[in-house]
This record gives C-alpha cells, sequence and structure tokens, in this order.
C-alpha cells in the first residue's frame, strides 16, 4: 500500500505537469480577465496546495461530491474542498495551516461556534462510559422532554440526520392519513431521499413531479405535487387535490430563497391542511432552534403537526428528529398505555428506526445544547439574529452604494444571496461564475465562505470578526474590477 506521502508527491507531480503545459482553459475571457484568473488560480492553489493534492491523490479512490468540479471549467484548477485540520469558536485551520473565519459553521450545525467547551466536556465525560449501542439511551428520555419544551410538540423520536428525519415523518402522514401523495415546494430542500428528490416537471401550474436526479424511480415522482411557494395559486391546486393528499411539507424559510417569508401563505396552508385532513409539516432541519428556541412554528406562530429537526440540535454529532403530535407521533410506537391497567397500544404502527438512533454521544451533545438553549431563552436568538441582519444590512447599504451588483437577505443568523434581487445571477453564466470567483478571494483571504446557498453566523463570532469579513469582501470586490469580472461605477461613466 503506498503511504500517504508518496500519495502526495505523485499528485504533485501530476498537478505541476498539467500547470506547465498551460493547460488551463481561459477560453472566452478578454486579456485582462485571462491575467485576473491567472494570477488567482497561481495564488489560491500555493496557498491551499496540500487540499488540492490530497484531492488528486485520492480522487481515484474516494468518490466525493465535495470532491467534483463545479459547472466552471475555467475554474477547475480550484475546484478542490478546503481540507480542515482543527476548527475553535468562528475560526477554522486547514491543512496547510492557513486560519479561517468559518461562515458555513458545519452547514448550519454550529450554532455556538466550532468545539463549544460545554459540549466537549459532555462528549469527553460520556466517551468516558464507552459507546453502548443496543441498550435503550439513558438520555433519550430527557432530550425528547426538552425538544417537546422547546418546541411546544407532544411526542418526539430520534433519527440519524435530517434525511432520516423527513422521511420518517412523510411516512407517518402516509400511515396516519391512508394516502400517498404529498406536496413540496419549488426551491425547497428535503434532504436526499428519493422521496423528495423531485422537481416541477414544467412551470405550467399542474404540480406534476419528475426525477430530479438520475437513480430516482420515475414512479415516486408520481407520488409528489411540486407546487410555486408562496403563490396563492399552490393553495387551490392543493384543495383540488385534497382527498388524495396524506401531507404538505414546507420549509418554511428556504435557505435557497432567505428573502422570501410568506407568513401570511403558510397561516393559509396551516388553516386549508386542517379542513382537509392533510398533515402540516415543518421541515425545521435548519429554522429549528436557529430562528427562535421554538423554530419557525413560534417565529411565524404557526402550529405544525409534525416537525423535523436536525443540524444544530445535535451539538455537532449527527441527529436527526420528528416532533409532532400525539395522534401522528403514536405511529412509531402504538401511542400511550400504562403498567398495571388494560391499557395496550392501540394505534396501527409503521415501522421507523435504526442502529444508530439515539446514539449515546449525539444525545449527550442534544441535551447539553438544548439545556443551555433553554437556560438562555429566546435572547440568546434574538441576539444572534439582530447582528446578522445589522452585518446583511452594513453589506448591503455597501453594495447599493458602490454599485455591486449583489444584494444578501437573511433569516435570523441564516443567509444566502437574495435571489430576487441578485443581478449577478441573472441569468447570465458569467455573472455566476463571479459569484464562484468571489468566494475564492475570500477563502484566499482567510474567510471560509463557500458560495452556493446559505451561510450563517454562530454566536461565537465577534464584532472583529464582522469587519475582517466586510472588509475582504470590499477588498475581493476591488480586485474583481480591476480584473474585469466586474463592472465599475466608472465603466459606466466611460460608456455615457
Ligand atoms: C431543510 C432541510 N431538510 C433536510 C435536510 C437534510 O438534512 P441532512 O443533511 O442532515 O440529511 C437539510 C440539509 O441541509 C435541510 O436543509
Amino acid at each position: 500500500m503506498k503511504t500517504q506521502e508518496s500519495n502526495l508527491q505523485e499528485a504533485q507531480s501530476q498537478i505541476d505537469s498539467i500547470q506547465s503545459s498551460k493547460q488551463i482553459s481561459t477560453e472566452g475571457l478578454n486579456s485582462r480577465q485571462q491575467k485576473h484568473l491567472e494570477t488567482l488560480i497561481a495564488r489560491y492553489t500555493k496557498r491551499t496546495k496540500t487540499s488540492k493534492q490530497l484531492t488528486q491523490a485520492y480522487c481515484p479512490v474516494l468518490a466525493d461530491l465535495r470532491g467534483s468540479v463545479g459547472p466552471y471549467s475555467l475554474l477547475k484548477e480550484m475546484a478542490y474542498p478546503i481540507i480542515g485540520k482543527h476548527a475553535s469558536g468562528s475560526r477554522m485551520w486547514d491543512i496547510d495551516g492557513n486560519e479561517y473565519i468559518d461562515l458555513e459553521m458545519g452547514f448550519g450545525v454550529n450554532l455556538f461556534g466550532h468545539n463549544p467547551p460545554f459540549i466537549k466536556k459532555a462528549l469527553e465525560e460520556r466517551l468516558e462510559q464507552g459507546i453502548h449501542i443496543g441498550p435503550q439511551s439513558d438520555l433519550a428520555g430527557e432530550v425528547a422532554q426538552l425538544v417537546s419544551e422547546l418546541t411546544g410538540m407532544e411526542r418526539v423520536t430520534f433519527a440519524n440526520i435530517g434525511t432520516e428525519a423527513v422521511m420518517g415523518a412523510i411516512r407517518i402522514a402516509r400511515a396516519a392519513t391512508g394516502r400517498y401523495k404529498i406536496v413540496r415546494f419549488s426551491n425547497s430542500y428535503h434532504g436526499h431521499f428519493d422521496g423528495t428528490l423531485v422537481k416541477a416537471q414544467k412551470a405550467d401550474g399542474n404540480g406534476r413531479a419528475v426525477p430530479e436526479y438520475p437513480g430516482v424511480p420515475p414512479n415516486i415522482a408520481e407520488d409528489i405535487l411540486v407546487l410555486d411557494y408562496g403563490n396563492p395559486q399552490s393553495l387551490e391546486i392543493i384543495k383540488a387535490h385534497e382527498q388524495e393528499l396524506a401531507a404538505v411539507i414546507v420549509e418554511p424559510v428556504q435557505r435557497r430563497r432567505p428573502d422570501l417569508q410568506p407568513k401570511e401563505f403558510l397561516q393559509q396552508l396551516r388553516q386549508l391542511t386542517k379542513e382537509s385532513g392533510i398533515v402540516f409539516i415543518f421541515d425545521e432541519v435548519i429554522t429549528g432552534f436557529r430562528i427562535h428556541p421554538g423554530g419557525a412554528q413560534a417565529w411565524f406562530g404557526i402550529e405544525a403537526d409534525i416537525a423535523t429537526y436536525g443540524k444544530i440540535a445535535g451539538g455537532g454529532m449527527p441527529i436527526g428528529i420528528i416532533a409532532g403530535k400525539a395522534a401522528y407521533m403514536d405511529r412509531i410506537d402504538g401511542g400511550m398505555w400504562n403498567y398495571g391497567d388494560a391499557s395496550f397500544p392501540h394505534v396501527e404502527m409503521t415501522f421507523f428506526g435504526s442502529t444508530f438512533c439515539k446514539h449515546p454521544l449525539a444525545m449527550a451533545a442534544a441535551r447539553v445544547l438544548l439545556q443551555r438553549l433553554k437556560t438562555e431563552g429566546p435572547t440568546l436568538q434574538q441576539q444572534l439574529n439582530q447582528r446578522t441582519s445589522q452585518f446583511i444590512k452594513t453589506l448591503n447599504t455597501y453594495f447599493e452604494a458602490d454599485e455591486v451588483p449583489i444584494r444578501l437577505a437573511n433569516f435570523g443568523s441564516l443567509f444566502a444571496p437574495a435571489s430576487s434581487k441578485n443581478l449577478l445571477s441573472a441569468g447570465n453564466p458569467t455573472a455566476s461564475m463571479t459569484l464562484q470567483l468571489l468566494c475564492y478571494h475570500l477563502l484566499d483571504r482567510g474567510i471560509h465562505f463557500l458560495g452556493g446557498t446559505g451561510h450563517y453566523l454562530s454566536t461565537a463570532h465577534t464584532d472583529e470578526d464582522i469587519d475582517c469579513i466586510i472588509q475582504a469582501i470590499k477588498d475581493s470586490v476591488r480586485e474583481l474590477r480591476d480584473g474585469g469580472f466586474l463592472p465599475s461605477p466608472s465603466d459606466k461613466l466611460a460608456q455615457t
């Protein structure tokens, strides 16, 4: 077997031979843009050399979405994930020793920053006791109670990840209603379960779905309607199908569109689903415990029938949670009964469970995290939400004043480009590549910002961190303008 060192050497010679033979394509760029891109690639690949080497070295054996080349062939030489070495608070360090202020925060997991001491301590203590899987978890009941107290949901069960929680919630809804069709909305994401990986066939408003990816069976799509989020017409379509629908699932505020916060639409959906006996599922994998201790339900003042959680709740360990009204959750175990009398589980059960559910480390981390949220109360989220709103407002004010065609939006401590206002992504492929280039400039300046959708501030981010991020964005914009990838106000003046 080859050592990691020899793998790295081989990878580096391959990388060198590609660079020396000038195979880096800059087709379609003017000379100013070509020069900018070549300089950035040289600088960035030098700074993050080991991340690139490791990606190349293990590509033959490690099949990994995150190692894949994105849509921009021009950026291929920088298309590798930053390989992390350690992380603490708002910061992480890569394998080359570069330090970053992290804006990804574990894809929304680390509300308290990386490796918060109170969670680390709980995990260390638990590890001492051994990782026993098989006997019932001694913490599961307490964690379920904390989830119930914080979210207002009656009963709670555990999964390993958000995807699994969504899958279970949909199965419960189907079991409880005896119906099979579900409604989901365009632009929402509910994980990688076949049953939600479908998209609207075409925007003709009938909601017919087709598989979103190869490998998703077409017959799965037959049981799903994909509708337009926030659009009153979607309510009419749901009404027309009310007899067939088991559930309507929403990502209350979509990570892909944080500027769309349709409270009234959600209220109408709640009313309609209640009248039609359709299970209303809030997928709170992102919003849960983030926007408010009670998640989006508490924020919008809407009671869902079932809600799914994950991410933050596990305190850094993998977790999925399904919580809901007893009438639905009883499908998991048959419902409430007592010893010492004639009571017996009375509800017909479906099947939900897996080897690692209630993993001892996940339960230990979830318990201290939820206890902390309970002790701190909603002020914790209010303050973080407020800081994030201020941060986004400062950036948008700068973008506007400096005529930078980007706008951001936030929902609490989640932020992302505001799709409806983002001039850069308005169907212009070079423009959206510019957004990706901005990410590389930020990474190069020590800001871990991966583009795409969903970035997060944590309670560990300081005012100095925020100032550094803002400065890095301004410096990156200036460099992109110098390189001809972003128009400057002076370009406009020159044209008039
Ligand atoms: C709203 C929502 N639901 C479900 C999921 C799936 O969670 P997981 O990645 O833990 O499977 C995600 C993941 O990002 C999500 O954002």
